[in-house]
């Protein structure tokens, strides 16, 4: 594993260990243990969007794996591109650091920062994907439901890039994934269909979020309007609020009593999901936010530890 770009690159087993170090390195962390691995190594932080949780989480990841960790503001980076080219930008901070993690609006952006830096890119969110909650989404998951083979995730609303990711993510865990969607917000047949060749019968697109709920362990959601889509929120909000797309008490009521709550957060109350069920004892909501932690440092000791990409310096 050079870089972590997709889920659909990595191998089960990888994402098995990756998990497996995750709870490993998560019960070291409760009892007061620390893991200094990466003492000496920079991770630089590209933000061309606005972000909590992964910007916090990787820089105390790697504050707490014993390196540093530089945060590149959107008014710092612009739009990559713009101010200089993706490819440049990445040989130029393969010089400095030993690993970059980057959250762009164009997924080829991180391709081309992956192509060009000879040290680990990782993605932190593109509009086409956000693999790194996904796995917090599993281990969240894992603590949860316990075994994840033939577990299944409802997932209302966006068919979008936590949606993919989550996608994938269920076809490497050999979990099963219903996507209820408004038509024209469905997730593209092209991913649905790579993960249905990697483990068959892994996802379904639907467009009734009652009858995702059916059976499900989780129910999953996310914003209707994702960053980079704030001039399309009113007819956005219009098209989710026609069907059964909040999942709010009656939605609950179609999936079983023991079907916890997800959402990658942040969540917007009253739209995608009501306060009422975000803040019941079904939501796990904050333990997927601190599981980011968890999984973060796990991935960075993976690729930055005895990498030959991540030994510039
Ligand atoms: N879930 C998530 O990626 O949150 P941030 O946008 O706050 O990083
Ligand atoms: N789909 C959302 C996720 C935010 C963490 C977005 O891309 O804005």
């Amino acid at each position: 594993m050079k870089d972590f770009i997709a889920i659909g690159d990595c191998t089960a087993d990888e994402l098995r260990e990756l998990l497996h170090l995750s709870v490993q390195g998560k019960q070291i962390d409760k009892l007061g243990g620390r893991d200094k691995s990466l003492p000496g190594k920079t991770l630089a932080m590209i933000f061309e969007k606005a972000s909590l949780r992964t910007r916090m989480s990787f820089q105390i990841a790697m504050t707490d794996l014993g390196g540093h960790a530089v945060y590149l503001k959107p008014e710092d980076v612009g739009i990559i591109g713009d101010r200089e080219p993706a490819k440049d930008m990445a040989r130029v901070l393969a010089r400095y650091v030993h690993g970059i993690m980057a959250r762009t609006y164009k997924h080829e952006t991180l391709i081309e920062l992956a192509k060009y830096a000879d040290v680990p890119v990782i993605n932190a969110l593109s509009d086409w994907s956000h693999p790194c909650q996904a796995m917090a989404d599993i281990l969240t998951m894992y603590e949860h439901c316990g075994d994840l083979e033939g577990r299944k995730i409802a997932y209302i609303g966006d068919g979008n890039n936590v949606a993919r990711s989550l996608a994938f993510a269920c076809a490497k865990f050999k979990i099963k994934i219903a996507i209820a969607s408004p038509r024209g917000y469905e997730l593209d047949q092209r991913s649905l269909d790579m993960c249905n060749d990697l483990m068959p019968e892994t996802a379904v697109q639907l467009n009734d979020g009652f009858e995702a709920a059916k059976d499900a362990d989780i129910i999953y959601t996310d914003t209707w309007v994702s960053m980079g889509q704030e001039n399309e929120k009113a007819e956005r909000v219009d098209d989710f609020k026609k069907g059964n797309f909040q999942v709010n008490s009656e939605l609950l009521s179609y999936a079983p009593p023991r079907a916890k709550v997800m959402h990658c957060l942040p969540a917007y109350r009253g739209m995608e999901i009501t306060d009422e069920v975000a803040e019941s004892d079904r939501s796990v909501i904050f333990d997927q936010a601190e599981n980011r932690l968890h999984f973060q440092r796990a991935l960075l000791k993976k690729l930055l530890f005895q990498n030959p990409k991540a030994k510039r310096r």
